[in-house]
């Protein structure tokens, strides 16, 4: 069945790669790719396939009910692709409020227009929403999990935000019957990635001899996925999940922060061609982050039992292919950081 997929905040991190494999991977579908291009949105992402017979773009807020009501109108999509979000927790302490409006609002106004436009005939459509495992809390002890079945208990703005869109997507299923599927993530790292995360932020500081933050003691432990295994998931989980159900998608792969960044050091040494122990010396320990959440670890069996996803790419090997790519990216960072890149594309899109 050909399949017109609107998916949402493809320009951003792992909008963009669920973009490209949808649209290299099946050349019959219609990809659309809905996107505000916030600070976080960046086209550039996206450059090798923008020309693509089955991918259009489409500038829009998702924030903007109306606007998003005439889309579903105007085009049949019969799967909803939903990553679109303010997504980095330190923002979400500064500025709550950006976070109410997109992460909850802006998914109510995809739900509702969802169900309007789909009129109830739900065979054959699916609304999946891509979500944190922030959502769950956060762990103590060393041999604890995130299950599916684990009870909400979300502690940043950012989290509950989060969270209350995954509440109101279930219930949109619940009360409605609106077919849903929703899945739990841990940390993602590799290319694309907006320099106010963690590992960009580090590569770029290391590169540049700038200091390398760390919150607190670094002690906070975090699970990390390769941003082209989590789109190969979502790509599994839209096929063939079981409408109404979660699945957790981590990467069995735990980091103590201050333990990532050594290693992430000593590559960044070995790619530079500088002696071993050269970028250590930028790290410097920084007031924590407020709340900041000690340990997230996922459980991702249910996903692999009943799906047969897992991830395909070591951790090592991962965070070598990020530095070279952040390395061989020079450009992309420095249009990111300057903003020269919104500019360009904004003129370019707003000149259509
Ligand atoms: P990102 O910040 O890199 O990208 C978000 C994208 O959404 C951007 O392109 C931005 O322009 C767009 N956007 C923001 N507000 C919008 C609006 N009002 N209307 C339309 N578009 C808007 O985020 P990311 O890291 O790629 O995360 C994508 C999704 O995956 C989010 O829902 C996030 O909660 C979830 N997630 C992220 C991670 C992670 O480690 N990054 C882990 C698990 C789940
Ligand atoms: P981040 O990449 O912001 O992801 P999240 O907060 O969603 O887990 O941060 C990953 C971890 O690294 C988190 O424990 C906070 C910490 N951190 C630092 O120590 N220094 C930094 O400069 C940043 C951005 C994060």
């Amino acid at each position: 069945m050909k399949k017109n997929i609107l998916v949402t905040g493809g320009a951003g991190f792992i909008g963009s790669h669920v973009v490209r494999l949808l649209v290299k991977k099946y050349p019959d579908y219609q990809i659309y790719n809905l996107d505000k291009l916030t600070y976080a949105g960046n086209l550039e992402n996206l450059a090798d396939i923008e020309n693509a017979d089955n991918y259009h773009f489409i500038k829009g807020d998702i924030n903007d009910a109306d606007f998003v009501l005439s889309l579903f109108k105007k085009h049949p999509f019969n799967g909803v692709i939903h990553l679109a979000a303010e997504s980095h927790v330190d923002r979400s302490i500064e500025s709550p409020m950006e976070f109410v409006f997109t992460n909850i609002v802006g998914t109510v106004n995809l739900l509702n227009a969802a169900r309007t436009a789909w009129q109830n005939q739900f065979e054959g459509h699916i609304f999946y929403h891509v979500s944190t495992d922030e959502v769950y809390g956060s762990l103590e002890h060393d041999d604890e999990y995130f299950f599916e079945t684990t009870p909400y208990d979300p502690r940043s703005p950012y989290s509950a935000s989060k969270a209350s869109s995954d509440h109101l997507v279930r219930a949109y299923s619940h009360t409605f019957g609106l077919p849903i599927v929703i899945s739990n993530c841990s940390n993602n790292y590799g290319p694309n990635q907006f320099p106010e995360k963690l590992i960009p932020l580090a590569i770029n500081n290391i590169k540049h001899n700038k200091t390398i933050p760390v919150y607190g003691k670094g002690e906070n432990v975090r699970d990390w996925l390769y941003v082209e295994d989590h789109a190969q998931a979502i790509d599994v989980i839209f096929h063939h999940g079981k409408t109404g159900e979660t699945y957790n998608i981590g990467g069995n792969n735990e980091w103590k922060n201050i333990d990532l960044i050594h290693t992430l050091c000593s590559v960044m040494d070995r790619k530079l061609n500088r002696p071993e122990g050269t970028s250590r010396k930028l790290i410097t320990f920084v007031k924590d982050r407020a709340g900041h959440d000690l340990r997230y670890a996922i459980d991702a069996t249910k996903l692999y039992s009943e799906l047969g996803w897992e991830p395909s790419l070591q951790f090592e090997e991962g965070l070598s292919k990020t530095v070279d790519w952040y390395l061989s990216h020079e450009k992309w960072m420095e249009n990111v950081i300057t903003g020269a890149y919104e500019a360009y594309y904004k003129k370019q899109y707003e000149q259509r």
